[in-house]
């Protein structure tokens, strides 16, 4: 019996969405003669029942385009915020699902999607997902679609800015998207050259960021470029995190954590700090969302097409509750619940961050 497939994308965008739709959606449709539908929105899409028609036409000339032309949203189905208050519509998806004849879900999305995909595995659906985001955080697969575009973004970023510190003598601090991970900041980081790389995973000691600046200028190098993940710590509020995260066991729910800076908040303190302790001027560039938008590169487009094509392979098998990851040159399917709530973050000894410390870049540790 023909099958019917439903394809939503969740979460931030991310470039490659595009790619990965129409990767499914031929494969399903032009290559198995499967049915195709269209849910905008993510879950809240499938909520309020938005859905569209996704054969032929619409999946023709969005290879190359950003975004994703099904619209996203960062909704869960278990707390969909309905007039003010946050409602678990799970019941609603399912009532959706079957009414639109689904046989399968194809949900696109990043570590959050992969949690709330298993829940709809759990409650009895069909799915499969495909991973994709800038922050490449997604537990086990090599990849996410997305970064590549992001990273040669950030990279470009590095480099025009670098003639611009160099001119002025300055301190520039870029601030780069990745969350709670420092993929981002730590490959452009790499790649355009930086003096000094912050990422969430090596706290950091803004003296130590001093000195390897000072230590530049003193070589007659009196600029400098520090990348800077969004989710970089200093060692006091990476050991406050860890003390609260041991507390949050035994709070009573009218306790409140100490809020925490906001990312571009502790970019702004940073790049005061350093001016401070150099005596050189400091300048702040956040990246923020050119990170995530436009056409995304050839690797990604290439990487999107093959995981959209192997999920189709898998659901013309009936192989369901799996994440297509990329493995190598190849692909393969992982339980849900191995990936859901993981997050692959950088391990401090990776061969990225142990060359850049061969060549004299500073994590501030
Ligand atoms: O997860 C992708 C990401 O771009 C992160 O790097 C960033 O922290 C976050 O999304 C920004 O989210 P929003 O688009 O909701 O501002």
């Amino acid at each position: 019996m023909t099958q019917t497939i439903g394809i939503l994308t969740s979460g931030g965008d991310s470039p490659g969405l595009n790619a990965a739709i129409r990767g499914v959606g031929k494969a399903c449709h032009a290559h198995y003669g499967m049915r195709l539908i269209g849910i905008r929105d993510g879950f809240r899409g499938l909520v309020e029942n938005r859905v569209m028609e996704l054969e032929g036409e619409p999946l023709s000339g969005i290879l190359t385009l950003g975004g994703t032309i099904l619209g996203t949203s960062r909704d869960k189905p278990h707390k969909m915020p309905v007039d003010g208050r946050l409602v678990d519509m799970t019941e609603t998806i399912v009532a959706n699902y079957h009414a639109n004849r689904l046989d399968c879900l194809v949900c696109l999305g990043g570590g959050g999607t992969q949690k709330n995909a298993l829940r709809l595995k759990q409650a009895g659906l069909n799915v499969v997902t495909l991973p994709k985001t800038i922050d490449n955080d997604v537990a086990m697969t090599d990849i996410t679609f997305g970064f590549d575009t992001a990273l040669g973004i950030a990279t470009d970023a590095i480099d025009r800015l670098h003639s611009t510190a160099h001119s002025h003598h300055r301190i520039i601090v870029v601030e780069i998207m990745g969350h709670r991970a420092g993929w981002l900041a730590l490959g452009a980081g790499v790649a355009g050259g930086a003096d000094v790389i912050l990422i969430p995973e090596i706290p950091y000691d803004v003296e130590t960021v001093a000195d390897a600046i000072k230590a530049r200028k003193a070589k007659g190098k009196p600029f400098s470029i520090v990348a800077v993940a969004e989710g970089a710590l200093t060692r006091q509020e990476h050991a406050a995190r860890l003390a609260s995260a041991a507390k949050k066991k035994d709070r009573k729910p009218k306790d409140v954590a100490e809020p925490e800076l906001v990312y571009a908040e502790r970019t702004l303190r940073l790049a005061h700090q350093l001016e401070k302790l150099t005596g050189l001027e400091a300048r702040v560039t956040i990246l923020g969302h050119l990170q995530r938008g436009g056409a995304p590169s050839a690797a990604d487009r290439i990487l999107a097409t093959r995981l959209g094509t192997a999920a189709a392979d898998l659901i013309a098998r009936r192989e369901y509750g799996v994440m297509v990851a990329a493995d190598g040159e190849d692909t393969r399917p992982v339980p849900l619940e191995d990936v859901a709530g993981q997050v692959k973050i950088v391990p401090v000894e990776h061969a990225w961050v142990a060359s850049a410390r061969r060549v004299g870049t500073s994590f501030g540790d």
